[in-house]
């Protein structure tokens, strides 16, 4: 069935963006995504992007993880490919997401949109029955970390993480979703 079971579901909207599921069609797009990337791909994976990259992101997955609970989004500007959010749900267990990558071209950085779009995710996830969201950040990049940081996540260990090419050390984050308060009568 693959992520086609989502088919007519409603995902998290980015004003002004268009956001939706990626598949095989869109390989040679992330390609170009990933050549966008060139800075982050060599800082994590210690090598340049290269053609197919795309399509690889589209089938990865952890061992024993349903391809329906695998969910590639991409952010579209006027047609064009600028962000790409790799979601897997109930992993590792039940209720517990875990935020692959998350990823904006150079171009459109910076500008708020990373905020935003996590804004909207994780109101969808939580609307999904999600009740934590972990991820993982290289610690050779602290910038992302105090993008984490800012939008809600604790540190809650550190590891080491094998990539295609490179080892790296990496903090793990974990955030907590607690649904909005609901005012109790007086
Ligand atoms: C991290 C990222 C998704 C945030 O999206 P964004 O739209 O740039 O974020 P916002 O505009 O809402 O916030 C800006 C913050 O993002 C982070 N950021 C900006 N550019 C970044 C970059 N090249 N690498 C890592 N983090 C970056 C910084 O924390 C920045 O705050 P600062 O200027 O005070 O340092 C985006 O910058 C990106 O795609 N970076 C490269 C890939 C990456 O590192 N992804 C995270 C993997 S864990």
């Amino acid at each position: 069935m693959g992520s086609s079971g989502w088919m007519g579901k409603a995902w998290f909207e980015v004003a002004g963006f268009e956001v939706r599921l990626l598949g095989p069609a869109d390989g040679g797009a992330l390609d170009e995504l990933y050549f966008a990337c060139a800075d982050f791909f060599e800082m994590v994976e210690g090598r340049a992007p290269a053609t197919g990259d795309g399509l690889n992101l589209l089938s990865a997955r952890p061992e024993g993880l349903t391809l329906e609970n695998k969910l590639l989004f991409g952010l579209f500007d006027l047609g064009r490919l600028i962000g790409a959010i790799d979601l897997l749900r109930d992993y590792p267990e039940r209720r517990r997401w875990y935020l692959g990558l998350m990823i904006f071209a150079s171009t459109s950085r910076n500008r708020g949109l990373g905020a935003l779009a996590f804004k909207a995710l994780r109101t969808w996830v939580l609307s999904q029955g999600g009740q934590s969201i972990r991820l993982i950040v290289q610690s050779q990049n602290p910038r992302a970390l105090e993008f984490w940081l800012r939008q809600g996540f604790s540190n809650v260990g550190t590891a080491i993480h094998q990539g295609d090419a490179k080892e790296n050390q990496v903090h793990q984050l974990e955030l907590t979703l607690v649904p909005p308060m609901i005012s109790e009568p007086t």
